[in-house]
């Protein structure tokens, strides 16, 4: 079982908040709605790690330990073999590197579909074992009764529509949805029975713009969109991806730093003086005291 620490400044590397902030609540980013206009848009990044989410803590409304770690952190082929101890572990870790950003966390392929008695013992889970605020889980109608059945347990959930990586199988792969009259039709109805069902926002990802924003009219709770319009509620993104540590992202991405490329600058230069044995230099040793 994982547990939620205080982080302790004085014996990690961890950067202490600088003053007590209060977090984020999941009522506080629905309200952000108010009936159908969003003035100030919902900010969301993933975050898989204490440090990560250090650094994008004061940024974010909310971070989102998404099952995207499969491939981001394990090389994983897609998010479909991702498992409960992966995303109670990461969740763990961000809840406590983080003080302000609410923090979701993804329910991993196979832990909610069953039933709604099966998506209520998982997500709890990762509730107690994460400290994390609330889940997200992906699917359109069909899941609109466990929405329904965790919200009306306490469990805030956050639904997750259009392209669904986790369908990838069904899907045949990861490209754009609503292109057709009747898959256009079906992702408004998915977003319609959701926000029904008591999801206190819901993620577009990969639609047609034109979708993404009938989507966002269609709900009274906010739509965060990836891969889908500037007139969403809100965004989010894989913060590896807007980072630039990899070279082929969706369409959908924006680089705002070539973080790949410091990554292979700094391991070049290490690599070098090591092999000069210039590294490490007097300022990196420990002398004999005079
Ligand atoms: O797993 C993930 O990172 C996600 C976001 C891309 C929305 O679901």
């Amino acid at each position: 079982m994982s547990t939620t620490f205080q982080i302790d400044t004085a014996t990690s590397r961890a950067t202490p908040t600088p003053a007590p902030m209060k977090r984020l609540t999941v009522p506080a980013i629905r309200r952000r709605k108010q009936d159908g206009v969003t003035e100030n848009p919902v900010v969301m990044l993933t975050a898989y790690t204490a440090r990560q989410a250090q650094l994008l803590d004061a940024h974010c409304d909310m971070l989102l330990v998404g099952d995207s770690l499969g491939q981001v952190i394990y090389g994983l082929p897609s998010s479909v073999p991702v498992t409960m101890e992966m995303m109670i572990n990461h969740g763990a870790a961000v809840v406590r590197g983080s003080y302000h950003a609410a923090v979701l966390v993804d329910m991993p392929f196979g832990s909610y579909e069953q039933s709604p008695q099966q998506a209520f013992e998982n997500a709890a889970r990762l509730l107690k074992e994460t400290g994390c605020a609330g889940v997200k889980l992906e699917g359109g109608e069909a899941m609109a009764e466990t929405i329904a059945f965790l919200t009306a347990r306490g469990i805030p959930v956050m639904g997750h529509i259009g392209l669904t990586p986790q369908a990838v199988n069904l899907l045949g792969g990861y490209n754009a949805r609503g292109r057709s009259e009747a898959e256009a039709a079906k992702i408004v109805a998915d977003a319609r029975a959701l926000d029904a069902a008591g999801a206190f926002a819901i993620v577009v990802e990969g639609v047609v713009e034109p979708i993404a924003i009938e989507a966002t009219r269609a709900c009274s709770c906010p739509v965060i969109g990836i891969g889908g319009s500037a007139q969403c509620d809100g965004q989010v993104l894989v913060a590896e991806d807007m980072l630039g540590l990899f070279e082929r992202v969706p369409r959908f991405v924006k680089r705002y730093a070539d973080m790949a490329g410091l990554v292979s600058q700094a391991a070049e230069a290490y690599a070098r003086e090591v092999r000069e044995r210039s590294f490490p230099g007097i300022e990196q040793t420990y002398q004999p005291k005079a």
